[in-house]
């Protein structure tokens, strides 16, 4: 038979591959309760504008609370027929309270309805981002603070540059979910308010009160033009842009981890909780949680591409691709707040092997640029030819196979007459993280600033 929202206009019903084709509801039944308090707004707004009487209403009410127990009960039977969450609440309320839920769809498209369904999603999934960033970006601080003058070599093209504190490179990565929680408090901001009341495209001559229903609803107003509302995906883009950067960074964590985790580098031991065994290595403590991590970061960036390409050639206002906007987004998100999870995990309970940290610190000449610094500031000598007169001290260290510091006076005076034993000094790891007190730095004092800064900065947000 013909549809029975719109077999008005139709003889016979949809082939069954349109039925296939069109049918959104395997996925976006998971918008029943934002469905359900989107209409429940709706109808409450219709009936103070005298547009349904106080009656329909409340058998409206009674009836979407209704279902909203029967779906989560599991006593709901969703149908394909009825194409998407929309129909199949809207097909339930009328066998439960009969023709006045033929009333709800007044002023109301499924165009304004579904944005306005789809960005109370997005608004939960980027308020639980917030809420999980907070909680890793605590982890780091208190890892942070704890070994605030933990040395361990900085790299830079993976080859040991400068020692630093691992407090340090902690913070580093608080700069970085730092950034993700303001780039996602950004985007919480500008997607609150209301599609609701576009109706299908041109707005609606009944006299509804938009307001009411944004501010009942959670918004701070009521987008400003219908036009847009309907065929707007920013806040899923936006969204999803904010969780690709942030899994970029959740990747990079995980490939330090993953490095840092080996017998070679033995900087970190994970958790037995964090970590797997091989079904046939007895040795193997596996960093299988760092590795999803770093793979869910591919899922995630393909999700926001994805629904880049569907938007990019649709023109104004709503056209039917727009329904394939929803599994990217529920993808995303639900691959971003297990990363999130499972890193915050595995870096609350990670072992740091500080004695390994600091040997590696001191490996590879580490503190030749301290060296060449003393050069500078002791003997007046200009920096490229300290850094040359320092070369030659490495170049000496690496034929007697021995550390910067284990040179004698006399090596060094060999290189360059003038210098004198309070050089050594300087040579040691922590001397030379120690002395890096520049703003920002890699100084304990400078990591324990940074601490405090974004303790007061959480605690305020
Ligand atoms: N299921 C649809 C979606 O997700 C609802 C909107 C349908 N609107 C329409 N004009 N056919 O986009």
């Amino acid at each position: 038979g013909s549809n029975q929202m719109w077999g008005g206009r139709f003889a016979s019903g949809p082939a069954a591959i349109m039925e296939e084709i069109n049918a959104s509801i395997g996925y976006d039944r998971k918008l029943y309760r934002q469905d359900i308090e989107g209409s429940i707004a709706h109808a409450t707004m219709l009936a103070d504008c005298d547009i349904i009487s106080a009656g329909d209403r409340d058998k409206i009410i009674h009836g979407l609370n209704t279902i909203r127990s029967e779906i989560e009960a599991g006593d709901f039977n969703f149908s394909r027929k009825l194409e998407d969450i929309h129909m199949n609440v809207e097909a339930r309320l009328s066998e439960l309270i009969g023709p006045a839920a033929g009333r709800l769809h007044t002023a109301r498209s499924r165009n304004d309805q579904v944005a306005l369904d789809f960005r109370m999603w997005a608004r939960g999934e980027t308020e639980k981002a917030v809420g999980l960033l907070q909680s890793l970006i605590a982890a780091f601080l208190a890892r942070a603070e704890e070994h605030a003058k933990t040395v361990m070599p900085g790299f830079t093209h993976l080859q040991t540059a400068q020692p630093v504190t691992f407090g340090h490179h902690c913070m580093a990565y608080v700069e970085m979910f730092g950034r993700d929680l303001s780039r996602m408090e950004d985007c919480l901001a500008r997607m609150n308010e209301c599609p609701l009341g576009a109706a299908a495209l041109a707005g609606t001559g009944f006299p509804i009160d938009r307001s009411q229903t944004a501010s009942a609803l959670g918004f701070t107003g009521p987008t400003r033009n219908s036009i847009d509302t309907v065929s707007d995906r920013d806040f899923a883009l936006e969204y999803m842009a904010a969780a690709s950067i942030c899994a970029t960074h959740l990747s990079r964590l995980a490939e330090e981890i993953v490095i840092w985790s080996t017998p070679q580098f033995g900087f970190v031991t994970l958790s037995d909780a964090f970590s797997t065994g091989s079904s046939i290595m007895p040795q193997k403590k596996n960093p299988d949680a760092a590795e999803l991590v770093r793979a869910k970061t591919g899922r995630i960036n393909g999700d926001l591409i994805a629904l880049l390409t569907v938007m990019k050639g649709l023109p104004l206002a709503y056209s039917k691709d727009m329904q394939e906007d929803k599994e990217a987004v529920f993808d995303a998100s639900e691959s971003l707040e297990l990363a999130l999870a499972a890193m915050t995990g595995m870096v609350g309970d990670l072992t740091v092997n500080a004695k390994a940290m600091k040997k590696a610190a001191g490996s590879g000449y580490s503190t030749a640029t301290d060296l060449a610094d003393w050069l500078v500031r002791e003997l007046g000598i200009p920096f490229r030819e300290a850094h040359h007169v320092t070369g030659r001290a490495v170049a000496v260290a690496v034929e007697k196979g021995v550390a910067l510091e284990k040179l004698t006076l006399e090596d060094l005076q060999s290189i360059h007459p003038r210098i004198t034993d309070s050089v050594f000094g300087v040579l040691t790891v922590e001397k030379s993280a120690a002395s890096r007190k520049s703003f920002g730095g890699t100084a304990p004092q400078e990591v324990r600033r940074q601490i405090r800064f974004w303790k007061k900065r959480l605690g305020a947000s």
